[in-house]
């Protein structure tokens, strides 16, 4: 078992080594993919830093060189790196690359050894997926992994506070333009492992989303789960249209982090701010958001936190502090 795991990650060690040759050396490399990296802004430091690749527009060149190293298929395809059709029809060619023709973001553990990979097509069309990722493998469980936290983890325990986005390129800009402390949980909802992760490393997170409906369904989504942990949580969404990577590029990393500092809500507030926009005068939608935010405050395991909090919230709503935690207790005795 421990061998497997190991020869895993040699081979996907190989694999980025690889990937990052056909990025740097190869005509098609340079032309298409270091070109995109350009055109998106990452520098050269950033492009070492996240061992960014590339894969040529050809069905087996990383299983030819892999092959030539000695590598077998069989390890080849246990590592997510090849496919194995048996019963494909046409040519008898039934193993290929997984990744053909994208520029590649590997996936690192926390102590910087490459367990998957993320692969972006050069131009979104209808006719394949954006990313394509890694299959899950001995190595690789994406529940349990955060993109960027091997680059990120010093910087978090440095400032004490984790940022959350949602992909890749939000991690990547980010850590370009300073700001660190950014990890991902790219293409799979937040899970309870990823936010566990964080915690190893400060108690305090903050999400930083995309200002889209899927970024605030996952934002609301992952609050109740950071409070769930005993985290400490703030909340923002880009503007509409924008991520962290396409903001931070459009208004500089000063701006960013002013922007951040500015808007940045706690849950309480980041919660409340939706409702009493939407409830205006209307007693009962206002009835309503007290209780969204008292069951939000149900999940936070501390009792002495959830006593502050209540009084926070009786503030903010502008009803008796007795209200509301006769009405988190309520809610409390519900779940049980
Ligand atoms: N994702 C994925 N598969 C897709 C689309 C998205 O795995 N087909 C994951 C990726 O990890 C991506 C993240 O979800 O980074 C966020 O998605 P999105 O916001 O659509 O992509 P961006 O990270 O903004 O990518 P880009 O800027 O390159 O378009
Ligand atoms: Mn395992
Ligand atoms: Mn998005
Ligand atoms: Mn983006
Ligand atoms: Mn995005």
């Amino acid at each position: 078992r421990q061998n497997e795991r190991e020869s895993l990650l040699i081979v996907l060690n190989f694999a980025k080594t690889f990937f990052r040759e056909t990025l740097q050396t190869t005509d098609e490399g340079k032309s298409i993919g270091l070109s995109y990296f350009r055109e998106r802004g990452f520098t050269n430091p950033t492009i070492d830093a996240f061992e960014l690749g590339y894969t040529l527009d050809k069905w087996d060149s990383l299983l030819q060189e892999g092959l030539r190293r000695g590598y077998s298929r069989d390890l080849l395809e246990k590592a997510g790196l090849v496919l194995n059709k048996e019963n494909a029809t046409g040519g008898d060619n039934k193993v290929f690359d997984r990744f053909r023709g994208r520029v590649m973001f590997p996936i690192h553990n926390v102590s910087g050894r490459v367990i998957a990979f993320g692969a972006r097509i050069l131009k979104v069309d209808k006719t394949q997926p954006k990313y394509l990722n890694s299959p899950e493998t001995v190595v690789y469980h994406k529940s349990q992994v955060l993109y960027g936290i091997f680059q990120a983890k010093q910087a978090i325990r440095l400032e004490d506070v984790c940022y959350l986005t949602e992909g890749y390129t939000d991690v990547i800009s980010l850590h370009q333009a300073g700001i660190k402390n950014v990890v991902a949980s790219s293409g799979t909802s937040l899970t309870t492992e990823q936010i566990r992760l964080i915690a190893r490393f400060t108690p305090n997170v903050t999400i930083l989303y995309d200002g889209d409906a899927a970024g605030i369904k996952a934002a609301l989504r992952g609050l109740d789960m950071v409070l769930e942990e005993g985290l400490n949580l703030r909340l923002l969404l880009l503007p509409d249209g924008e991520d962290p990577d396409s903001y931070v590029h459009k208004v500089g990393a000063d701006a960013f982090k002013e922007y951040v500092r500015n808007q940045a809500k706690d849950f309480i507030d980041f919660k409340a701010a939706r409702w009493l926009t939407e409830a205006g005068d209307d007693p009962l939608k206002r009835a309503e958001g007290i209780s969204d935010v008292c069951a939000s405050i149900t999940k936070i395991p501390d009792p002495l936190k959830r006593q502050t909090l209540s009084q926070r919230v009786a503030q903010v709503f502008h009803v008796s502090e007795q209200t509301v935690i006769s009405e988190i207790n309520r809610l409390l005795r519900k779940q049980q």
